[in-house]
């Protein structure tokens, strides 16, 4: 194990009645609240209408910022901004999934930083301080709910890039599995991608002596391939809906990879692809991390074989090591597929033509991932094989 800190100081509210925590919390934070949701989902399932009311008797000011978008546009988040630093604005809270999150805490950082946000999400600043967030999430997947972690599209330059400060853990989450009954089940399919794919991206790292978050991540990952094609069959059951919600969180709330520093090479990819043509991040996941996985077994096959048997159930007798890990990985993709995610970038009409822009920004930081820094050959390859 890598010597570690552990911070996260996001208190979580989570069950039928985590709603009713709101009050309290908001009794701690001053007068003006800014409300930010997305594309109206919350409007129509009654979760708008329950926050409002909660806002309302605990008679604060109240702002709105809609419209927030599926990987969102650092154009919406200076909108909130704007409104921060002109009405004085105390808390933000953000009500939606991990884009509305993610737009909010750009927001927070923003209200409090002089210059452009987009100087925030480049990194060329370091976040000191943020405004107080709350969220209440209606979507499984991020775990932004419980992490400080933001990603952020730039449509004029076509960028979509992650950041970060402890300034930005959100104060406190609701997480009531009632609010994301409503999800739909293509969304519900690429929450559960986005999760497995966060707890692989922890899982490959080259740090020895982790067993207990091997068998943390193998756990969770054996628990959401068993809970998601019940599901995906009961979009409306609740119990599984809880299951799936907290297997988000814990997914990318630092537990996982205490003690290790995991991959993240297949993100960084998909963001590059996700900024060039507008896809669910989900969906080019789903796309791109077994090609990266595929092409790093030969980086620790022994790695890839263990998760092949103790999670997608491969029988290891009369097999090489190498083939045990190519199967889990193919089982993998198989899995995926059987739930309704996409697996070749035809599905989404993207052919190779922007493929010099895409590896150009995912190589904009140089060669990148933890478990194995990639190359930009290695980039095209993953690219071309996911044709
Ligand atoms: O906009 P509305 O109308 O709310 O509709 C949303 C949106 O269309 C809808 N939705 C959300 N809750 C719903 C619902 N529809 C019905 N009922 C509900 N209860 O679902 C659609 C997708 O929502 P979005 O927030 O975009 O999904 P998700 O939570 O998957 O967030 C994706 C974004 O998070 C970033 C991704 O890159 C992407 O931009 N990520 C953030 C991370 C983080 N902060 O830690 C890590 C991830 O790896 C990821 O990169
Ligand atoms: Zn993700």
């Amino acid at each position: 194990m890598d010597s570690f800190t552990f911070y996260n100081p996001v208190k979580l509210h989570f069950g039928k009645d985590a709603l009713e925590k709101l009050s309290k919390e908001l009794a701690q934070y001053g007068q003006k609240v800014l409300v930010v949701y997305g594309g109206g989902s919350i409007k129509k399932n009654g979760v708008y209408h329950a926050v409002m009311e909660k806002l309302q008797e605990a008679n604060k000011t109240i702002f709105e910022l809609s419209g927030v978008e599926p990987n969102p546009r650092v154009e919406t988040a200076r909108l909130g901004i704007d409104i921060c630093k002109k009405e004085g604005i105390d808390l933000v809270l953000a009500v939606g999934g991990g884009s509305v999150i993610d737009c909010s805490k750009l927001i927070a950082a923003g209200a409090k930083y002089d210059a452009d946000a987009w100087n925030i999400v480049q990194r060329k600043v370091f976040v000191q301080d943020a405004l107080p967030l709350g969220t209440v999430l209606t979507l499984a997947a991020t775990g932004s709910e419980m992490n400080s972690g933001s990603v952020i599209t730039n449509a004029a330059t076509e960028e979509k890039l992650s950041w970060g400060s402890p300034a930005t853990f959100p104060k406190f989450s609701i997480l009531n599995p009632a609010y994301t009954v409503t999800v739909p089940k293509n969304h519900t399919v690429y929450g559960i991608v986005d999760m497995m794919s966060h707890i692989f991206e922890q899982y490959f790292h080259n740090t020895t002596n982790t067993p207990v978050t091997d068998e943390m991540c193998e756990g969770v990952l054996r628990t959401i391939i068993a809970t998601a094609p019940k599901l995906l069959e009961d979009l409306e059951n609740i119990q599984l809906r809880e299951t799936i919600l907290l297997a988000g969180t814990i997914g990318l709330n630092g537990f996982l990879s205490i003690g290790s520093r995991g991959d993240w090479a297949s993100h960084n990819i998909e963001h590059a692809v996700s900024a060039v043509y507008d896809i669910p991040h989900a969906g080019g996941l789903a796309i791109l991390q077994p090609h990266w996985m595929r092409l790093n077994v030969p980086v620790n096959p022994e790695r890839f074989a263990g998760i092949a048997t103790r999670v997608f159930g491969v029988e290891a007798s009369g097999k090489t090591v190498e083939e045990v890990a190519y199967e889990g990985i193919d089982r993998l993709a198989a899995f995926w597929t059987s739930l309704g995610a996409p697996n070749r970038l035809a599905d989404y009409n993207i052919d190779d033509a922007k493929f010099p822009q895409i590896i150009e920004h995912a190589m904009q930081n140089g060669p990148f991932g933890n478990f194995n820094k990639l190359q930009e050959e290695d980039v095209q390859t993953i690219l071309q094989n996911s044709l």
